[in-house]
């Protein structure tokens, strides 16, 4: 699986462990940034990996900022993108079997490295598991950008 990855400074303590992380895994990384703990805009970042999904460039991106509501705000701000805020496994797990998650998010500031790893481990095995939920995703797609 081709993966994309990319953060905020608040993100960047995050980043090179989850790297990693999918390295081990047999996942082809591409690192968009950032690079160092100096202050940067999420919506800069977040655009390049979201760019890179929607061009069918990668299979999935991960996005991480302090928190991870800036990255997830930016993410689900694209049609065709499913953007997941995780905080622990089960949600991770959640996001695949439910919402088929193209989008991984985490908080760098929130979650340690243990608990990110289980996140992506989830994230990473777990199948979508259709049915029911296709048309609920389909749903998504129709809510116009205006209302
Ligand atoms: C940066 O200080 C912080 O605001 C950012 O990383 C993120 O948490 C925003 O949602």
């Amino acid at each position: 699986m081709k993966i994309g990855i990319a953060c905020d400074h608040g993100g960047f303590a995050l980043k090179d462990f989850v790297k990693e992380t999918l390295e081990d895994k047999g996942c082809e990384v591409v690192d968009l940034g950032t690079d160092s703990f100096a202050s940067v805009d999420y919506p800069d970042f977040a655009l390049k990996a979201l760019r890179m999904l929607m061009r069918g460039e990668c299979d999935r991106i991960i996005l991480m900022c302090g928190t991870g509501i800036g990255m997830s705000m930016c993410a689900n701000r694209i049609p065709g993108v499913r953007g997941s805020l995780c905080s622990d496994p089960y949600t991770a797990k959640m996001s695949r079997l439910h919402n088929d998650s193209n989008c991984l998010i985490m908080g760098g500031r929130v979650i340690g490295e243990a608990i990110a790893k289980e996140i992506v481990d989830a994230w990473l095995s777990t199948p979508f598991e259709g049915g029911r939920h296709k048309g609920r995703l389909e749903k998504i797609e129709l809510i116009p950008s205006k209302i």
